[in-house]
């Protein structure tokens, strides 16, 4: 049977599970990501951890009832606690806890307000960690945390979007785009496009940059337009379906304490944009070998680039 996406469901990367705020110390959330039953729980030690569900007792969902002691996780079921790297350290029914009894552990980064987990379909190690933002630890800045997107399609279609410049013109109504330019450095791949917005103040050129950081983070900007930055996250949750958020810094007007009308534009813009998206990306196959016009080289770049986030395991899935 052939996929409408043929392509390993969740790619070697770091991806948004939770923002900061959601998950207080001692708070424990219970999330579905990668196919998975997860949670996200923090220690007394400020410490967030994304762990498997599923205690391995008798398989008690510790998302549900679970709670946080110290800096480990109990299960509701029997009690059993567990620490950040999921191993087993007390029964308190018994003199000793299972040291081979553990919960699967994810890496787990903070940074920008959010928490991100490291999936690896081999297990293999992170080796490199998500940017973190200057505008993140701006007070000039405000942040906002959109609602999130559930979308039926998968990370690197959605990411594919950065470099497929002649979609802004027909899905957005951005006209008068150029040249892209391409940067790309290990985990990270960076495309400029300049643009001519349609703004308040009549067209206006700048450019969008997206930085992109594996395939569930992707930093944007508007350059000559405004200051600001922009998070957008995309986690798979299972085959085919993604869940996306932004997350926006944007300049206050310290007049009025609320977000500069440059801001609050960039914000209604770009969640104007995802919402043209989707039905594209729900409806659409992946093609593996997709005609390209002349000048949608970047496409090519950016599929060679994503190889490097299919490790063997995801291959064979
Ligand atoms: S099932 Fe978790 S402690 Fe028994
Ligand atoms: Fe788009």
């Amino acid at each position: 049977m052939s996929k409408r996406i043929n392509l390993p469901p969740f790619p070697d990367s770091w991806y948004r599970v939770a923002t900061s705020a959601e998950v207080g110390a001692g708070q424990i959330l219970s999330l579905r990501y990668f196919g998975e039953e997860l949670i996200c729980w923090r220690g007394e030690d400020g410490e967030p951890h994304v762990q498997g569900a599923y205690c391995a007792h008798l398989g008690a969902n510790i998302g549900c009832g679970g709670f946080v002691k110290g800096d480990t996780v109990v299960c509701p079921f029997h009690h059993w606690r567990y620490g950040g790297d999921g191993r087993n350290v007390e029964i308190p029914y018994r003199d000793k806890p299972q040291r081979a009894a553990r919960l699967a552990s994810y890496p787990t980064f903070e940074a920008n307000g959010l928490i991100y987990a490291w999936y690896s379909a081999e297990k293999a190690e992170p080796e490199w960690n998500p940017p973190v933002l200057d505008e993140a630890l701006d007070d000039g800045y405000m942040r906002f945390d959109s609602e999130p997107w559930e979308i039926r399609s998968h990370v690197q279609e959605i990411f594919e979007n950065t470099v497929d410049i002649a979609h802004f013109q027909f899905v957005h109504g951005v006209s008068g785009f150029g040249a892209v330019e391409l940067v790309q450095e290990g985990p990270m791949f960076r495309s400029i496009a300049s643009v001519t917005m349609k703004t308040p103040r009549g067209e206006v050129n700048g450019a969008v940059e997206s930085e992109l950081w594996g395939l569930g983070i992707d930093c944007v900007r508007q350059r000559g337009l405004g200051p600001g930055k922009t998070i957008f996250t995309a986690t798979p949750v299972e085959e085919e379906l993604v869940r996306a958020n932004y997350t926006f810094f944007v300049k206050r007007n310290e007049e009025t304490g609320e977000p500069s009308n440059y801001g609050k534009g960039l914000m209604r813009e770009f969640s104007r944009q995802i919402t043209q998206d989707i039905p594209i990306w729900e409806a659409k196959i992946y093609r593996e070998q997709p005609r390209l016009a002349m000048g949608e080289g970047a496409i090519v770049d950016f599929r060679r680039w994503v190889e490097q986030f299919y490790g063997p395991a995801a291959v064979a899935a």
